[in-house]
Formats: C-alpha cells, sequence, structure tokens
C-alpha cells in the first residue's frame, strides 16, 4: 500500500483501503452511449492496482444479456417494492477484465433502450436505485463508499437516508456529477408515487428545482461527498452559466466539492497494440498512422488522398457538443478545397438531418456515418489528421484525449475538461497538443481551424504537434489515486 494512503488511513484510525461499490446506469464495454461508461468501466481497473476492491452494480440492458448471459452467475432475486408496485429483481454477477459486476435484471426496465425517455426513465432509474439499496445487504460484499453517478443514481443517498430509514450506518455516499445538463426532472406527485418521498423534501432545500422533483439536486444535498469530472469544471458549475440551476447548493457545498480529471483506458486505445486499426504505430512511426487514413477514407468512401487535411469527429450530436457552431461555418470551412470532414454520430434528428444533407453538397470529401460503432471509432481516431470538438461546455471529455493517443491533433472550444486537458500550439515556441478558442463563436472557431490547416502545410511541425499529443499522459492512474484519496477521507 502507497505510504500516503497508510498514513491517511492512520488518521483515520483504520488500516484496511475502503471497499467501493460503483453505481452507474452504464459501464464500458458492456453498455456505453458515452464517456460516463468509460470512466466506470475503467476506474476499478486502476484503483484495483492500488488494492482498493471498487466494483460496479449497474442495469442487465439487454445489449448486455445478448452478449455475455453465458458468463454471468445468478446470486439471488427479490421484488423492489415502487409505491404501489411490486417488481422482480435479479442479481447477476459477471467478472470482466478482472473487474467484479453485479448486474440488475428486471426486462421490463431494462430492454433495447439504456435510457427510455421521458417520464419512464424516471420510472426506470427510481427502480434502479432502490434495486441497489436492497441487494446491499446480500451481496457477500460490503461496501464503504458508494459511488452514484449521475442523476440516474443520485437519489440513493436521499433515499438511504430518508426513505429506508438512516440504513447506512457507517456507508458514505460520493455523488460524480459527469453532466449537469441532465438531472433527472419529473413532476413531484410521480416521484413520491414511485419512491414514497415524505412531502417534507420537496423543498428548495431539499429536493424542489423549478417546480419540480430533481434527483441531481437530491444527490448534491444527500451525497457526503460530490465531485466532477475535471477541475474547471468543478469550478464552472458553481456559477449560473453553467450551473443549471444547481449553482446555489454546489456553491453552498463548495468545501465539499472537487474535481478530477477523467482518463482512459491505455490498454483500449493505444495506437501501438490496437486490434481494430491496419496498421499500428507510435510516435516515432508516424508514416503508418497515413495508412490508417486512407484506409478510413477508403472505407467511408472520401477521396484517397494521403494530402488532404481530415477533420474527425466521434460523438453525440446534441447541443452540448457544439453542432450550432458547426452548423454555421460548415460551408464556409468546405470552400477550402483539399479539405475533408469525418463525423461519426447520432443524437438529435436536427443536427443528424444537416450532416446528412451535407454529404450530399460533398460527395467524396464529406462523411456524415451517422450511428454508434466502437470498431469504427478507433479506425476514425487513427485515420483523422484533425478531431473537431468546439463544444459549448464540456465537463471533462474523453474523446479528445483518445485524439491525442492516436496523434490527431484536436481543436477544442476553452471549456470545463477541454482546457484542462488540450495545451493550445503556441507558435513562437512550438509547444502543444493540439488547438484552441476561447467563446463560443463561430469565427472564433473559423480561425482555430485554419491555424491547423496552417500547421498542416508544414510536415515538421504536424509531426512534432503529434509526437507532443501522443507523449502527454492520459492514463486513469493519476485520476484513481486521487479518488482513492476522496474514498479515504470520506471515511
Ligand atoms: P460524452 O460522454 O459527453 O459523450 P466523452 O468525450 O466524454 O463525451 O466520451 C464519449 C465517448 O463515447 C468516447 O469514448 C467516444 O469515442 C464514444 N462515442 C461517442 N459517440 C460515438 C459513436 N457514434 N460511435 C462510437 N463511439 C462513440
Ligand atoms: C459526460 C460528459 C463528458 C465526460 C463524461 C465522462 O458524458 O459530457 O465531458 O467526459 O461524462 O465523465
Amino acid at each position: 500500500m502507497k505510504k500516503e494512503f497508510k498514513e491517511l488511513l492512520q488518521s483515520k484510525g483504520r488500516t484496511e483501503l475502503p471497499k467501493v461499490l460503483l453505481a452507474s446506469a452504464e459501464c464500458a464495454p458492456l453498455s456505453k452511449t458515452g464517456g460516463l461508461a468509460d470512466v466506470v468501466g475503467t476506474l476499478p481497473k486502476s484503483l484495483a492496482k492500488l488494492g482498493i476492491d471498487a466494483r460496479v452494480i449497474t442495469p442487465y440492458h439487454r445489449c448486455i444479456k445478448e452478449k455475455y448471459s453465458d458468463r454471468t452467475e445468478h446470486l439471488f432475486e427479490f421484488y423492489v417494492n415502487l409505491g404501489w408496485r411490486r417488481q422482480y429483481c435479479g442479481i447477476e454477477y459477471l467478472e470482466l477484465n478482472g473487474v467484479k459486476i453485479y448486474l440488475v435484471d428486471n426486462e421490463f426496465y431494462f430492454g433495447d433502450r439504456i435510457y427510455k425517455g421521458g417520464y419512464e426513465e424516471g420510472e426506470q432509474y427510481a427502480f434502479f436505485s432502490k434495486a441497489v439499496l436492497d441487494a446491499l445487504p446480500n451481496l457477500g460484499f460490503c461496501p464503504d463508499i458508494l459511488h452514484c453517478n449521475d442523476w440516474h443514481t443520485a437519489m440513493i443517498p436521499m433515499l438511504a437516508k430518508t426513505v429506508y430509514g438512516g440504513m447506512q450506518g457507517s456507508l458514505r455516499f460520493l455523488l460524480t456529477i459527469h453532466n449537469i445538463a441532465y438531472q433527472g426532472k419529473f413532476g413531484f406527485d410521480y416521484v413520491q408515487d414511485l419512491l414514497g418521498i415524505d412531502s417534507k423534501y420537496y423543498t428548495p432545500e431539499f429536493m424542489e428545482l423549478q417546480g419540480c422533483a430533481n434527483f441531481l439536486k437530491a444527490g448534491c444535498v444527500f451525497a457526503d461527498r460530490i465531485n466532477t469530472v475535471s477541475p474547471n469544471y468543478a469550478e464552472e458549475i458553481k456559477t449560473a452559466y453553467f450551473g443549471e440551476g444547481l449553482e446555489g447548493i454546489l456553491s453552498a457545498r463548495s468545501a465539499e466539492l472537487s474535481g478530477i480529471i477523467n482518463g482512459i483506458d491505455l490498454a483500449v486505445y493505444n495506437p501501438h497494440s490496437d486490434p481494430l486499426i491496419p496498421a499500428r504505430y507510435d510516435k516515432g512511426h508516424l508514416q503508418r498512422k497515413e495508412l490508417c487514413k486512407l484506409a478510413l477514407q477508403e472505407r467511408i468512401g472520401l477521396e484517397k488522398r494521403p494530402d488532404a487535411p481530415l477533420f474527425v469527429m466521434v460523438t453525440r450530436m446534441t447541443e452540448q457538443k457544439g453542432f450550432d457552431l458547426i452548423e454555421r461555418m460548415l460551408d464556409e470551412l468546405m470552400l477550402y478545397n483539399d479539405m475533408q470532414f469525418m463525423l461519426l454520430g447520432t443524437g438529435d434528428r436536427r443536427y443528424e438531418d444537416f450532416m446528412r444533407l451535407a454529404e450530399k453538397r460533398y460527395p467524396g470529401r464529406l462523411c456524415a456515418y451517422i450511428g454508434y460503432s466502437e470498431e469504427l471509432s478507433h479506425l476514425v481516431y487513427a485515420g483523422g489528421d484533425f478531431y473537431l470538438m468546439p463544444s459549448r461546455f464540456e465537463p471533462c471529455g474523453l474523446s479528445q484525449m483518445i485524439a491525442m493517443r492516436y496523434g490527431t491533433l484536436p481543436i477544442v472550444r476553452e471549456t470545463g475538461g477541454l482546457r484542462d486537458s488540450v495545451k493550445p500550439y503556441n507558435r513562437y515556441t512550438g509547444e502543444g497538443t493540439g488547438f484552441s478558442f476561447a467563446n463560443f463563436n463561430a469565427h472564433e472557431m473559423k480561425d482555430a481551424v485554419l491555424l491547423a490547416l496552417d500547421c498542416y502545410r508544414s510536415p515538421e511541425v504536424m509531426r512534432s504537434l503529434r509526437r507532443q499529443a501522443m507523449e502527454a499522459d492520459f492514463g486513469f492512474d493519476g485520476s484513481a489515486c486521487e479518488y482513492a484519496r476522496l474514498y479515504i477521507w470520506m471515511l
């Protein structure tokens, strides 16, 4: 055990490292729609290296059942009382890449959609939250920390401390906010009907916000500690622009709020050993990256031109990701004749349609691959020259880190974790791992793209920037150490 942890534990009168149970709606590689899954899948592996037993509890979504059912073991079952409903709940167990995972089974709630949307989603995750608390005494694993993630599990601390009548004992609750824009807002009657919460908690002091019962707010009030996924975002969410109505409670609890930047799984995202790309490379063999570019161009129907700068994106298509700037600027950028653009993403219909139409305007130069593909995403990260991420806000962002690891230079807006992870190119010193712009403004984005194009004309500058990006350390081990410190601190 690290000396630092030993001393910290001593100050708490403890000798053993804390045990942790992570509760999350998604967990890679089992289920994934975005970065939350990556983090919950990777953190336990890095914690294990520090000697911390961290396990995961997550819904047994149909996509998991289809792939892993022959490897899971049925542990036990019971019924969850959800208001007047009594719902079956099975607990299955799976060990994957050394991580111990408990799967909450109910086919009605966890069918083909990880998020059912609308009101149904409230019932889906109210069920999950109660199932976690009901299962806890029988798991045969007694955590010190219950680590909740985002609004889907943010009700757990409140339920434990109220409806379950203080069942928590010495259990401590950590809430990690991955994205404050999603809060789980429902009518109070609906939530009361599901969870049996006393109406005295439906006040601005507890879970009411703007006339709704707000799951994430309840988490911010009742969790013992709160953190978010980058130091910069931890500051931002205390302001009205980013806080989405929760800035008040977060400012009031700022002593218990911290920011820990995420990392990526270096074993999964490694251009030197990635089985999903046609040519493997490292910073010393960057000419092989060009083979990935040609393979990508061929696969998605772009002109096979090694000299054409290829801009890529792999993303959820939401307002958060800066699609308004892309809508405004795409045609101006495509005026640069040799420029190519490839998007792999899915999300809001409006942005999907915009990109589909753009594809028709620029045959052979622009590809909009609307869909989700883990496999193709690796080729996109490897084959691109520049990775565009002009986010309106970005709690942490993993895509820019993955891009840098593959020597694909990110062009980002200076917000949240993007500011914490991308070092903008300095044309005087040559330092940098990407490009950035400050304001959410289409012309500022264009200037950053033009600077990138300028660099593209100098192979030497590109090589040096790519190397610097690939040398940056985005592993999870540093973040895991910070989580370990936080867990011990919470005991
Ligand atoms: P967010 O969690 O806000 O979506 P992140 O940058 O933290 O953004 O993480 C996004 C993760 O999801 C990355 O691993 C990215 O490669 C992946 N991803 C997003 N959209 C797609 C897609 N359409 N196909 C494959 N992977 C995707
Ligand atoms: C959220 C955020 C993203 C972050 C991810 C993992 O989905 O939008 O910025 O990287 O969670 O924490």
